[in-house]
């Protein structure tokens, strides 16, 4: 069955939406764990807040189209769940693996915001394109603060380790 640019456009709306609610789970379930890494828990604190802007934005482009954020879609977030699965486990590296997961995530987010802006064009929808335009240069921002991390937060996971302390959050 044939669907036009507009459901196109909704659908990717409540994706969009469905990902960053598991966004907003992730990295407050993270949070509250890390203990040893001040500036990945800062990033994160600061996300969670632009992320919930995020949801908003999402949610009030859903409702002027007269539709509301549905539940998650099955299959749609089974890759992020899989890769975010890796942190889960009680690890010596729990830090590390977080930090390749989130780079990863925000990185996803960015494909997915790029591709909405894309649907929402095609679809002549452009009353949410500023709203969501700058949810992408967020999704960057955080990419790329991640992406600095990475280094530091390993290079103080090994002092840690190597001096017998716990390293893992
Ligand atoms: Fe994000």
């Amino acid at each position: 069955m044939a669907m036009d640019a507009r459901e196109i456009y909704v659908t990717a709306l409540k994706n969009t939406h469905a990902l960053e609610m598991q966004a907003l789970q992730i990295m407050e379930r993270q949070v509250e764990r890390l203990e040893r890494y001040p500036e990945m828990e800062q990033a994160l604190r600061r996300h969670i807040e632009e992320t919930h802007g995020q949801r908003r934005r999402l949610e009030e482009a859903l409702q002027s189209l007269g539709d509301g954020p549905s539940a998650l879609k099955e299959g749609f977030l089974g890759f992020v769940g899989n890769m975010m699965a890796l942190g889960h486990a009680p690890a010596q590296d729990e830090i590390l693996k977080n930090t390749y997961a989130n780079h990863a995530f925000e990185n996803f987010e960015i494909a997915a915001y790029e591709s909405l802006l894309t649907i929402g064009e095609a679809a002549g929808q452009q009353a949410h394109r500023t709203a969501l335009q700058q949810s992408l240069k967020e999704e960057q921002a955080m990419a790329e603060a991640v992406r600095a991390l990475i280094k530091p937060t390993t290079e103080r996971y090994i002092a840690l380790t190597t001096s017998g302390a716990k390293a893992d959050r």
